[in-house]
């Protein structure tokens, strides 16, 4: 059903699945007490609305399941990825800790927006390392919250994606090497300017912000669950540093248990840190320049705490190339089987790719259990992030692409 050169699939041996939520202390990392702050913060931002769960049922046939529903975030807060759910709420959450250190004041999502303490926060610098779409969510965070912001991205970063986070207001500095190596930039140059970062990794000693980014993308898979009748029973992921994977597998751990759905982390084989990691049982990352067109996903190192939730909260590790990738944004785009078209990015088809080439391999079937009733809820995670990219792998323009949806329905 998809152009690929094949996937790996690895059945994670350490899957806990009749361990109990909250042992090794997963609860201290991300729990749904502390997701009901994130949700309560985000629901009162401005613009907020909860994304469409679209329903695939024509490739659910094709793909021999009882149904795929899509989470399409293309749409989220008009930055056209899930990552506004996290980098902006750590920079809101960062913002309202200092004005209650200074002044003893719990600052609301109202008093940002209008700069009522814009005296203390206009001198606060946020920074970070991206590939594209947590940056942007960071710019956006600081723009709307009232700070300042210094994005770093590396050469590779597409000239879309850079305008797109300097739009906001935000110092964009290209830098020289992978995503990995402007983490670790940032946090130096971060040290000497007395910046504040905010990361979507985590690394030794720096953990409370991934924290609250992981924290605020469960709020996807909450929306999702309230807008579907039955729990899914496979739910296919894309990991990068692995936060978004951990955000929807400790959310569903908790408020599952055992009967929580069978969860599958999928990865570009050109950066596949999780599924290393995976197969030798601790954190090892990518090998090679990480050059996948999944730019989003190009992340060499796992997020530690991240890890720490995927290392027995996934059932399954799954790599698949460029080449799938591209041509399911493609069948997205055309609604190939007779679904309606969905605009999509490069990194947002990943984990549907995975399960659509999973889904005719006998062995991939049995070792996932898929099943002709099965229910696969995937997240597509971005939009047309970068127009001019969807244009040159798609053959259309995003809105060129709706409009031929809209004119045939
Ligand atoms: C569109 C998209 N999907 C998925 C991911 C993966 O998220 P994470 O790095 O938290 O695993 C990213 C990361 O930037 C992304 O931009």
């Amino acid at each position: 059903m998809l152009a690929s050169a094949g996937f790996r699939l690895f059945a994670n041996p350490r899957a806990a699945r009749t361990a109990p939520y909250g042992k090794d202390g997963r609860e201290a990392i991300l729990s749904l007490a502390a997701f009901g702050e994130a949700k309560r913060e985000i629901m009162s931002w401005p613009g907020y609305k909860p994304t469409p769960l679209r329903s695939l049922p024509k490739l659910a046939a094709r793909a021999d399941v009882g149904a795929i529903l899509y989470k399409d975030e293309a749409e989220r807060f008009g930055i056209g990825s899930f990552k506004a759910l996290g980098g902006a709420y750590a920079v809101f959450k960062l913002l309202r800790k200092t004005i209650w250190e200074q002044k003893n004041i719990v600052a609301s999502t109202l008093d940002l927006t209008s700069g009522r303490y814009a005296d203390l926060t206009s001198h606060i610098t946020v920074t970070c390392a991206t590939d594209g779409n947590h940056g942007r969510s960071v710019a956006w965070g600081a723009h709307t919250f009232g700070c300042r912001c210094v994005i770093y991205i590396p050469e590779t970063v597409s000239e879309g994606r850079c305008q797109a986070i300097a739009a906001y207001g935000a110092e964009v500095k290209r830098v020289a090497g992978t995503y990995d190596d402007g983490v670790r930039r940032v946090a130096a140059d971060a040290a000497v300017q007395g910046w504040t970062v905010v990361s979507d990794t985590s690394y030794e000693g720096y953990t409370d912000v991934p924290r609250d980014v992981m924290q605020g993308y469960s709020l996807m898979v909450d929306e999702a669950l309230e807008q579907t009748s039955a729990v899914p029973s496979h739910v296919f992921v894309q990991g990068g540093v692995g936060g978004l994977a951990a955000g929807v597998c400790s959310y569903l751990w908790e408020r599952y248990g055992t009967r929580r759905p069978c969860f599958v982390v999928v990865e570009p084989e050109k950066a596949d840190c999780f599924y290393r990691s995976a197969v030798a049982g601790r954190p090892t990352p990518a090998e090679g320049a990480l050059d996948t067109i999944m730019a989003g996903l190009a992340c060499g190192e796992v997020s530690p705490l991240a890890w720490r939730v995927l290392e027995t909260g996934a059932d399954a590790f799954m790599t698949i190339d460029d080449e799938a990738a591209v041509d399911c944004m493609r069948l997205l785009a055309d609604g190939r089987f007779g679904d309606d078209a969905i605009v999509a990015g490069e990194s947002g088809v990943a984990g549907l790719a995975g399960f659509i080439l999973a889904s005719p391999d006998a062995d991939a079937r049995a070792r996932l259990d898929l099943r002709p009733d099965s229910r696969v809820l995937v997240f597509g995670t971005e939009g047309a992030t970068d127009p001019e990219v969807y244009r040159a792998i798609v053959g259309r323009r995003p809105h060129e692409v709706i409009a031929a949806e809209r004119s045939i329905r």
